[in-house]
């Protein structure tokens, strides 16, 4: 048999695309997810949910005679510690008490010999609800009270829209999207004889689980131990869900004193699971007569669903980002989450970036056909630039590179020409004529936690020589597909200039590892490889340190000998160039002779990065992605059904640390967002989803796929690991407002919801909601 392909000796540097050590496993099928994983007199958990979504809880009876097999129950009363799922507060009850405020709301759990005795064992149990009128719509949510609210004020946004030349007001909104990672969510969890609570399955951030489990299970934190296993995607879907499915199997496990795993199926994950947030945005723009913005006021709606977890934090992005890559001297933004009674919505990649970027960025196609240029040109006249500065009043450092972008991707597209022509082709085209169109946008995306989170954090990481010679670094970071496993030690290796093969990124485990951070925000390459930059040098310091010591010569011809030694691809050099050994090798001889070698450093944010959380005044992000799309599209002129055919995709990553991997990021995270744009709906009727299945929740497939073209530019940031920042989300947030605008250059109906679906663009084209055919007069 061949030899599998992570065996084969891999020298690559920053820069280069290595294969990824979990590749083989991963293609091959032989990677354990959590599902693969059995354990001895391991039983099987499942959830009775709420079918209203809204009602009193009156009682709950559980009658083990009605179950065939035998069962063990779990309920609200059962929790040992508080009931409610510990994120930003606990306000998110672990099982229903009392009331239930949507549809598939957990409100007991049972355990049995098999998932389909455990399903069974659900009609053990008699539930009395008293139904309550839920709040299902926008204009009802209003008239409640907030889930949480934000503002943001920079000069005097209503005095100068009173006094602009011409203003715009536009109401968008966007809608609820599934994440559809590859694996539905999953937890096994067990108790060890001293009583330690062990739980393993699929999720982004071990130490939120870890965290939760403490809260709820009412456990010492050495108590609890939390392991990723392998994960097929989570794209934000595994940073709040897997505390909630974690603590059901350990009240089972707690319960029934057995192993107890928890997987559901797709249909169970798509109604009981986070989504992202739909939102209500309501732009007003003042501008002078050649499109120069002057003041923006921006209300945000974000539909937080039925309890707050994560929104605050949504909400916060939103508003941060809600004025896109611009300049405007006055804004005035008020943004609130509104409770619903449908499921909670969560973290999603972007994280209220996309919904506020299709706001902005449409509010810009609007300004452009009032004041009769084109959209590049409406662009080039707001973008900022180095020395700019954000509604946070955030000076923009050298790494800003929008412009860029814009020019790239407009010269890559030919867009100025091209949508000039299809502008003048929609008056002249014959009826049943296929129809195309392009669109345009410009985005933004901050990296890393908002403000001062990454100091309140200030994340270790730990590294460790091991008794191979080589370098385990040890992180909260799971890897979910996005490459954590091979970017990781790329960075480390390359900063201590040794092998990529004399490092490895240890697979999360609480008992193992530090609380480095979640695996969110964009945060792992940017913040913890930079961290874990810092600590490879380090460790590898200590090596060289021991090698000196070893020199039987006096202190100071050591001490001159250790300042001139360097490791360079590997291998330890003297000031002469003459290799004195692998690094490997003389590493290994140093954990014979000292044992293994550990040491935790902490990630240490610039000072520079100050922020005002009243305010919202400040250096709301260390550093920003940029980007720009131009999507083209056709549309079938007697269906309305829209085909995107092609997207050019320019963004500034800082520096690609593993090109392969960056490339993959940005192609994926387009086609997510294109699919939000105009895609993927989840339909909603009464508080149920109508479409709560891959068989009608449609994501776009390969045959959807447009042909994606992407460029990566670089501007390094002089504080990022060589130069690179955050851009795991930046690909998400363009794509949608550009297909829109594809669609509204073919057809002249113009798009202000999405998804764009042909039900909504026929709608829109009866109620005349379209612009006029021929193109404006541009000054490019
Ligand atoms: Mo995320 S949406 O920062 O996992």
């Amino acid at each position: 048999m061949a030899p599998a392909p992570h065996t084969v000796k891999i020298v690559a540097h920053v820069g280069d695309s290595p294969p990824r050590p979990d590749g083989f496993a991963k293609v091959s099928g032989s990677a354990t997810y959590v599902d693969d994983i059995k354990l001895p007199g391991m039983i099987h958990g499942a959830t009775l949910r709420s079918p209203h979504p809204h009602a009193t809880l009156r009682g709950i009876t559980w009658n083990p005679k009605l179950v065939d097999h035998g069962a063990v129950a779990v309920t609200a009363s059962d929790i040992p510690g508080e009931n409610g799922v510990l994120l930003i507060d606990d306000e998110w009850p672990v099982l229903a008490e009392g009331i239930v405020r949507h549809v598939g709301e957990p409100v007991a759990l049972v355990a049995a010999a098999s998932r389909l005795d455990a399903h069974r064992a659900l009609t053990g149990f008699e539930i009395d609800y008293e139904p309550l009128a839920p709040v299902l719509s926008w204009e009802d949510a209003e008239q409640w009270e907030s889930l949480h609210e934000l503002k943001l004020d920079r000069g005097d946004a209503q005095q100068a829209l009173a006094c602009a030349d011409r203003t715009i007001a536009k109401t968008l909104t966007t809608g609820h999207q599934e994440h559809i990672y590859v694996e539905p969510q999953g937890m096994i969890a067990r108790f060890e004889d001293d009583g330690t609570l062990v739980v393993t399955g699929s999720m982004q951030c071990p130490y939120y689980v870890h965290r939760s489990l403490m809260h709820a299970l009412a456990l010492p934190r050495h108590k609890v131990r939390v392991i990723a296993a392998a994960i097929g995607g989570g794209f934000g879907g595994k940073e709040d869900y897997p505390s909630m499915i974690a603590i059901h199997a350990a009240l089972l496990s707690r319960a029934a004193q057995r192993p107890v795993k928890m997987i559901y199926d797709r249909h169970e994950d798509i109604v009981a699971t986070t989504k992202r947030h739909p939102a209500l945005m309501r732009y007003r723009a003042g501008y002078d007569k050649t499109g120069r913005l002057e003041a923006m006021a921006i209300e945000i709606l974000l539909d937080g669903g039925a309890y707050r977890t994560l929104s605050p934090v949504v909400l916060s992005r939103g508003v941060l980002h809600a004025t896109g890559p611009y300049r405007c001297p006055n804004v005035q933004i008020r943004a609130r989450v509104l409770r619903t009674n449908t499921a909670t919505n969560g973290a999603f990649r972007g994280f209220g970036t996309p919904q506020v970027i299709f706001g902005i960025e449409r509010l810009m196609d609007a300004v452009a056909r009032d004041v009769g240029i084109d959209p590049l040109t409406v662009r080039e006249r707001n973008v900022v630039d180095v020395g700019d500065s954000l509604a946070t009043g955030q000076v923009l450092d050298a790494s800003t590179s929008a412009r860029e972008c814009l020019d790239r991707v407009a010269k890559r597209s030919d867009y100025r020409t091209r949508w000039a022509e299809l502008e003048r082709a929609r008056s002249i085209r014959g009826d049943g004529e296929q129809l195309r169109g392009l669109g345009l946008s410009l985005f933004l995306h901050g990296a890393g936690f908002t403000g001062r989170g990454e100091h309140r954090m200030r994340s270790p990481v730990t590294v460790e020589l091991d008794n191979n010679g080589r370098i385990l670094l040890l992180t909260a970071q799971t890897d979910m597909g996005q490459g954590a496993i091979i970017t990781l030690p790329l960075i480390a290796a390359e900063a201590a200039g040794i092998s990529l093969d004399d490092v490895r990124l240890v697979n999360p485990d609480t008992a193992v590892v530090p609380d480095s951070g979640p695996t969110v925000a964009s945060r792992t390459t940017m913040v913890v490889g930079k961290t874990l930059a810092r600590a490879a040098v380090k460790l590898r310091d200590r090596v060289l340190d021991w090698l000196v010591e070893r020199e039987e010569t006096e202190t100071t011809r050591r001490a001159a000998l250790r300042r001139s030694l360097e490791v360079r691809e590997g291998k330890i050099l003297d000031p002469n160039g003459a290799v004195l050994g692998a690094f490997r090798a003389i590493a290994s001889q140093c954990y014979d002779d000292r044992g293994s070698l550990r040491l935790t450093v902490h990630n240490d944010p610039p000072a520079w990065q100050t922020f005002d959380d009243k305010t919202y005044q400040g250096v709301a992000y260390a550093t920003y992605g940029w980007g720009a799309n131009v999507v083209e599209v056709e549309l079938n002129p007697d269906t309305l059904e829209t085909s995107p055919v092609r997207a050019h995709v320019v963004c500034e990553v800082g520096k690609a640390i593993h090109p392969g991997i960056v490339r993959g990021q940005l192609e994926g995270g387009t086609l997510q967002g294109i699919g939000y744009g105009y895609l993927e709906q989840m339909k909603l009727d009464g508080g149920r989803y109508l479409n709560d299945r891959l068989a009608t929740y449609i994501i776009p497939t390969i045959k959807d796929c447009p042909a994606i073209e992407v460029e990566m530019l670089e501007n390094g940031w002089r504080e990022g690991p060589f130069g690179a920042k955050g851009l795991g989300e930046l690909p998400m947030d363009g794509p949608a407002p550009a297909v829109a605008a594809a669609i509204e250059n073919a057809s002249g109906i113009v798009p202000d919801a999405i998804p764009a679906t042909p039900e909504r663009l026929l709608r829109w084209e009866m109620e005349h909601q379209v612009v006029g055919d021929g193109a404006p007069q541009s000054e490019g």
